[in-house]
């Protein structure tokens, strides 16, 4: 009796503590990586169903579930083959992505099914791709740095400052490309570099500015 006693408080306080624990959690990956998912830290053999639901572009793409009684797994429209478990599911109930694209930007969802309960853990992805840095001399004299499809954009500044005009392109990926072409009235032949700041890394490339 007392036995049962403790066991259930222990369920109870292990619910509480998973309820207040829970939360959605942002993550940022590089592009062309590999990502994986943890569910709720639930004793594997209290689970009875795990279900996976991806969630890209703001609609239910596709299930993975797997039901412990049975040993079994299903699939509802999953037919990215880059989204797995992670290993096998009577082991571990991960989600894998490998490798990361930039289509995947979505929220990852693992729902468990207990005699105590469902449990939830969600994550929205973002994928991260760093941009391709270049620094060249136009013919009249002009410096133009380009960040070539970052994801999210990237910025760009010079030292020193000069008189600068910015464009961007955003592409269907989701990456955006920064162009800023500047022009230094005062110091027709100076040294001049550019910074472009990203969340995957920051560059810096300089030029001697000639004229002619
Ligand atoms: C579940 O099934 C897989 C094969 O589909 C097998 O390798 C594994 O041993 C089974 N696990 C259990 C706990 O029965
Ligand atoms: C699969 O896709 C169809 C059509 O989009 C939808 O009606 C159905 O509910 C989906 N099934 C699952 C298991 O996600
Ligand atoms: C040359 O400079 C002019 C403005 O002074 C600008 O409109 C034009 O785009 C520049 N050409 C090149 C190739 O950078
Ligand atoms: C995104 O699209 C742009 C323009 O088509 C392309 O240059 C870039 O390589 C793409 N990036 C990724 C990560 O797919
Ligand atoms: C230009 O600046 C860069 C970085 O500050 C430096 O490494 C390089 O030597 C400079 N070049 C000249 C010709 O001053
Ligand atoms: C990149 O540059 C930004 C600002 O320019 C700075 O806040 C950030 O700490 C830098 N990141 C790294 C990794 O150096």
């Amino acid at each position: 009796m007392l036995c049962t006693w403790r066991t259930s408080d222990l369920r109870l306080l292990l619910t509480l503590i998973v309820f207040l624990v829970v939360v959605n959690t942002s993550l940022s990956v590089p592009v062309d990586t590999k990502a994986v998912f943890d569910c709720p830290p639930i004793p594997l053999t209290s689970v009875v169903v795990t279900t996976w639901q991806i969630i890209l572009r703001d609609k239910l793409s596709c299930t993975r579930a797997y039901r412990r009684d049975r040993n079994e797994t299903k699939e509802g429209n999953c037919t990215d083959e880059r989204i797995i478990w992670a290993s096998r599911p009577d082991e571990n109930l991960a989600l894998q992505i490998d490798p990361v694209a930039t289509t995947h930007d979505g929220f990852y969802m693992c729902q468990m099914v207990t005699p105590d309960g469902n449990f939830h853990r969600g994550y929205h992805l973002q994928v991260l791709v760093p941009p391709e840095v270049t620094l060249l001399q136009s013919k009249n004299g002009t410096a133009v740095c380009r960040a070539a499809a970052g994801k999210p954009a990237a910025q760009i500044s010079w030292t020193p400052e000069g008189d600068c005009v910015t464009e961007r392109e955003h592409w269907a990926n989701g990456t955006v490309t920064i162009q800023s072409t500047c022009r230094w009235e005062d110091h027709p032949l100076s040294n001049v570099s550019c910074s472009v700041s990203h969340v995957t890394g920051n560059k810096s490339l300089s030029l001697e500015l000639t004229q002619g």
